[in-house]
């Protein structure tokens, strides 16, 4: 088999490039180890940036978003007591969020590649990426029972957090960053606790509330990353997101619990993000803690770089924007790794923290919600920079 681009991994990376390629007329195969199910069902994150919804309603992939999605205005910080709202659209020069799962634009994203007469291997086992300093590399993986080898002009990684393509790039710098907490995340049958997201730092330590529908809430609480779900029933649970955001005055209201699960937080980024004819996009080159919700938007600002550098590359062959592209990707990549962690910092409660941390967070909130300057940093940060 053959094909212009090769790319490891059907997840938001992955496929968002294969639609964005297929207009340009550059033709792609998408690989998967997971089932097509599987990828449809996994819970993520929920919250796209201005200029994800711009993009995928822009290039034929928005319909059920803009139908399904919620458009956020704002969001709270909950803290020492009280609510503060970020105008987020006001103070960002009207930009917005949108919830809407990540799963869900992976259902749009497929279905749509399979109606463009797209090419998708689900389920693939014993992926390798070879020749990656030749013109030709060639992705070989088991599909069906048999034994395939695509030839492309280029491969890419977006491969995900779990990624094989990563370990390919020689001379890669790892930088990481561990933190001592995780994040206990929960889906309920349950009308909404608010009408806009809440970020509240407490004693007890973080809560997020988040929604999906009027009739489907996703909540998050930190917590150990040992914590083992087993042990929180929802009784449990309730009690503890009642308790953590009661001095905000916010009452979460309850309802049965069907999914529950424990998120890693890390920061982590890989450069370079190229190697020869290998370039790595999303989680394959860079992960984020959950605060800032830029995992995700972050894979889309990645793809979006490479789509442009490789639709310059068949138009011309020049290849200065693929040359360029770890540079390029990197400066958004680190704002996000900046913004993610400076989120998680003000708002978690660290283990070891003194009453001089705990005062000097509460001072930094003060700061955000009160400030114009401050607070629009925040917004221009959350809704996201305009895509390049
Ligand atoms: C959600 C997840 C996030 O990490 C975040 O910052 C906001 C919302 C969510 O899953 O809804």
């Amino acid at each position: 088999m053959r094909t212009q681009v090769g790319i490891v991994g059907a997840g938001p990376a992955g496929l968002l490039l294969s639609h964005l390629l297929h207009l340009r007329g550059v033709e792609s195969v998408v690989v998967d180890v997971q089932t097509r199910a599987s990828i449809e069902q996994t819970i993520k994150a929920g919250i796209l940036e201005q200029g994800t919804v711009d993009l995928l309603r822009d290039t034929g992939v928005g319909d059920r978003m803009m139908r399904d999605g919620f458009i956020h205005h704002g969001i709270n910080l909950a803290f020492r007591g009280g609510l503060h709202r970020i105008d987020l659209t006001e103070l960002s020069g009207g930009r917005s969020v949108t919830v809407y799962a990540q799963h869900e634009v992976l259902i749009d994203l497929i279905a749509k590649r399979l109606d463009d007469g797209g090419d998708l291997r689900f389920g693939v086992t014993d992926t390798a990426v070879d020749g990656l300093e030749s013109e030709q590399p060639t992705i070989t993986f088991t599909h069906e029972g048999g034994r395939q080898s695509l030839e492309c002009d280029f491969v890419v990684g977006a491969d995900g957090s779990r990624t094989m393509c990563r370990y390919l790039v020689p001379q890669r710098q790892d930088f990481f960053r561990q933190y001592p907490f995780a994040w206990f995340g929960i889906l309920a049958d349950a009308p909404p606790s608010s009408d806009e997201l809440i970020y509240a730092h407490s004693d007890r330590g973080f809560v997020l509330v988040s929604t999906r529908s009027p009739s489907v809430q996703r909540l998050y609480f930190q917590c150990d990353p040992e914590t083992d779900v087993d042990d929180w029933s929802d009784d449990r649970i309730w009690s503890e997101f009642t308790a953590r955001l009661a001095p905000a005055g916010v009452a979460p209201k309850d309802g049965p619990i069907f999914k529950k699960d424990v998120l890693q937080f890390r920061s982590f980024v890989c450069e370079p993000m190229q190697y020869g004819r290998l370039f790595l996009a999303g989680d394959a080159a860079h992960t984020v803690p959950p605060t800032g919700a830029k995992g995700l938007n972050l894979a889309v600002a990645d793809v979006r770089v490479l789509d442009r550098a490789l639709g310059v590359y068949y138009r011309s062959k020049d290849k200065g924007l693929l040359e360029a592209y770890t540079q390029t990707a990197l400066k958004r990549v680190w704002r996000a790794q900046w913004f993610s962690f400076w989120m998680t910092s003000m708002l978690h409660r660290f283990s070891d923290a003194s009453d001089f941390d705990l005062r000097r967070q509460i001072a930094e909130l003060e700061l955000v919600t009160s400030s114009p300057s401050a607070a629009k940093t925040l917004a221009e940060n959350y809704t996201g920079l305009p895509l390049t």
